[in-house]
């Protein structure tokens, strides 16, 4: 069977006053249904920019991305959106909710955007919302909750769409150790429900929750 991602010499670079800066140097990568990778990286070695490209966010200069066998690469842009909106589940560092959305009506976000009426969204998140332990904060704002609830928001409403992919860019970044673990812990469960993750991290120790892990280093890969 065909990896659920396939990445073959992917190169990315930008144009910084009159000198080029090569992020990515040629990066091959697979990665299979239900797997859990960690991609382990210092500070600027191309980690957020290789997880734009897999999330259909932004594009190689060169390379191929197959996504469940699509060809990304050869995708255009109206269609990425497409991709981005059913496939992938983002997670980043400091959450990226809208403060001036409840919790709820943060989790139904990404189904409102697939068309789906207010009542039927907040029915298809119930079970999500359960297993996450917010169904007593759902008419919070976010700024109303602790820095590790309103990560699990984000968790909760990158998963209610049902994506192929979660991806996590230093999801534990910005929460003190324990509630770091209880998010790793819950990634954990996600995983051995089914859920295929890939999560960015700079931090060894995070990095070992994962079932694989990948080093990038000064824009170059090693398994
Ligand atoms: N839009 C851009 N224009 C120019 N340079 C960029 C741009 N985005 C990223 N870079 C450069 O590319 C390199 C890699 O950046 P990237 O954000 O991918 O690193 P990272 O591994 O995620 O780092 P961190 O751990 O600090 O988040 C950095 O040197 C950065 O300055
Ligand atoms: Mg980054």
């Amino acid at each position: 069977m065909e990896a659920m991602i396939k990445i073959k010499d992917i190169c990315k670079g930008y144009d910084v006053g009159n000198e080029r800066l090569e992020v990515l140097k040629s990066i091959n990568l697979e990665v299979e249904k239900g797997d859990y990778l960690a991609i382990l990286g210092p500070s600027g070695s191309g980690k957020s920019t290789l997880m734009n490209i897999i999330g259909c966010m932004d594009v190689a200069d060169s390379g191929e991305y197959f996504l469940n066998s699509l060809p990304i690469h050869e995708t255009k842009e109206k269609n990425l959106t497409k991709i981005r909106n059913s496939e992938i589940g983002f997670i980043f560092q400091k959450y990226h909710l809208i403060p001036t959305y409840t919790v709820m009506q943060n989790i139904i976000m990404p189904l409102l955007v697939r068309g789906k009426s207010h009542t039927q969204a907040e029915e298809e998140c119930k079970d999500t919302i359960e297993m996450l332990g917010l169904d007593k904060r759902l008419k919070h704002k976010p700024s109303e909750l602790s820095g590790g609830q309103q990560q699990r928001v984000a968790i909760a409403r990158a998963l209610v769409g049902n994506p192929a992919i979660l991806l996590a860019d230093e999801p534990t970044g910005a929460l003190d150790r324990n509630t770091g673990k209880e998010v790793l812990a819950l990634f954990n469960k996600l995983n051995e429900m089914g859920n295929t993750i890939i999560m960015i991290t700079h931090d060894l120790t995070v990095a070992e929750h994962a079932k694989r892990i990948v080093r990038i280093i000064d824009g170059e890969m090693f398994e």
